[in-house]
């Protein structure tokens, strides 16, 4: 419980009482382009296109554009509790970072200052299973910063030794839920990398969760610090997965025993067989629109997959999330949690574990007060009525 829109109090005392500034803009919207200053082409190219023309990640802006909150009056609303519990982890507010591989292409600590970051601030720390620093690392780094919960994310390798190595890593280093991203089997088409022939992965970047990894290691003739050519060859082997099913989850339920979700549900249909195969929830997601392009748009699949499984599955979103206002919509519309992605990246790459901090802050703040100024005290109390359509 607390009032995160007390950042905002800080904010304006430490300007007018000692004359400090924020080192970042609070305008979340502002930082992409800040942070296009500083990052390398090919950071930039990995990070801010999306998949094909495009279309999926402007969808998902537009998605948000096309609701509008409707602030209702006079409801006592000054105390909030944002508190909320999904995925068997109870949070200070219904906020995670989703997974995001490849950190150190931003900063160089990478993963590690995000893990600092969530931990400070009580969020969950996703780890993306393509990730700069192995799972272990992230957990101590986050350790050391503060108690915030740890999840797992997982990209199936084909290797079931593999696999299954990874989930008992996780869980030995406190990752207390599972998310499976199932829409990454292979890459999509990415112009932006493909045109430069951009993949980091193949020069060893990112793939520290399989190069620590004791079943990885043991198929390899030289360990990946002799011959790292090799060891990114093997991981090249087992990483796409595209001929996974249904039927495969029965693999992760038998060795995971908390919470899993899957990552990149877009369907009512596919959300009912995740309730079916025993899943606990669903991330609506399309990855940011970095997969499918012309996909619909994360928004207007949320909706209707929180009808279909909101009483059965814990419903998260993630893709367009910008804004502590874009949270309080997407809460509207069934989402138990939202997952904010690129913002916080753009924070690490501009001011490390600080500017991750930053931007995480700003969101609890801008989410915390729409609630307060729409006359709510609880993410619980939105709903769909909570919204109306924009005149088109
Ligand atoms: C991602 N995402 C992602 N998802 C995942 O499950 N595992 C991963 O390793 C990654 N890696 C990754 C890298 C980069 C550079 C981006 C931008 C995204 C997808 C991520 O978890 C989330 O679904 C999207 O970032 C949400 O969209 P927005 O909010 O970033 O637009």
């Amino acid at each position: 419980m607390g009032n995160f829109g007390d950042f905002q109090t800080g904010i304006y005392a430490n300007g007018m009482f000692a004359g400090q500034k924020p080192e970042l803009s609070t305008g979340l919207t502002q930082l992409e382009e800040r942070a296009a200053e500083v990052l390398s082409a090919d950071a930039l190219g990995y990070i801010l296109p999306s998949a094909g023309s495009g279309a999926t990640a402007r969808a998902n802006r537009e998605a948000f554009d096309r609701w509008r909150i409707v602030p209702r009056m006079l409801r006592g609303a000054a105390e909030r509790d944002l508190t909320t519990t999904v995925l068997g982890t109870t949070l200070p507010a219904p906020v995670a970072l989703a997974p995001i591989g490849v950190q150190t292409l931003v900063h160089e600590e990478g993963e590690l200052a995000t893990a600092r970051a969530a931990a400070a601030v009580g969020l969950p720390y996703v780890h993306s299973c393509a990730a700069s620093h192995s799972p272990e690392q992230a957990a101590e780094a986050a350790a050391a910063a503060g108690d915030g919960p740890r999840w797992f994310q997982l990209y199936w390798p084909t290797d079931p030794d593999v696999c299954a190595s990874f989930l008992s890593r996780a869980r030995a280093a406190g990752y207390t839920a599972l998310l499976v991203t199932l829409d990454t089997t292979t890459l999509g088409w990415r112009p932006a990398d493909l045109d430069r022939g951009f993949l980091p992965f193949l020069r060893g970047e990112g793939i520290a969760t399989f190069l620590t990894d004791p079943a990885f290691r043991a198929k390899l003739d030289r360990p990946p610090e002799e011959d790292l050519g090799a060891a990114v060859m093997r991981w090249a082997s087992i990483f796409p997965n595209p001929g996974l099913s249904w039927d495969d989850l029965t693999f992760v339920r038998e060795r995971w025993d908390g919470p899993i979700a899957l990552k990149g549900i877009l369907s009512p249909d596919d959300a009912r067989l995740a309730a079916d195969h025993g899943m606990d929830g669903v991330v609506v997601s399309n990855h940011g629109g970095r997969q499918v392009d012309g996909a619909v748009a994360a928004l207007d699949a949320l909706g209707p997959v929180a009808e279909a499984v909101g009483d059965r599955l814990d419903v998260l979103f993630d893709s367009g999330i910008r804004t502590g206002a874009d949270a309080v919509k997407a809460l509207a519309l069934g989402a138990k949690a939202v997952l904010v992605g690129r913002p916080y990246l753009y924070g690490l790459a501009l001011r490390g574990r600080e500017g991750a901090e930053h931007v995480l802050r700003c969101l609890l703040a801008e989410l915390d007060l729409t609630l307060h100024h729409s006359g709510y005290r609880s993410p619980s109390q939105l709903t769909p009525a909570s919204l109306v359509r924009a005149p088109a």
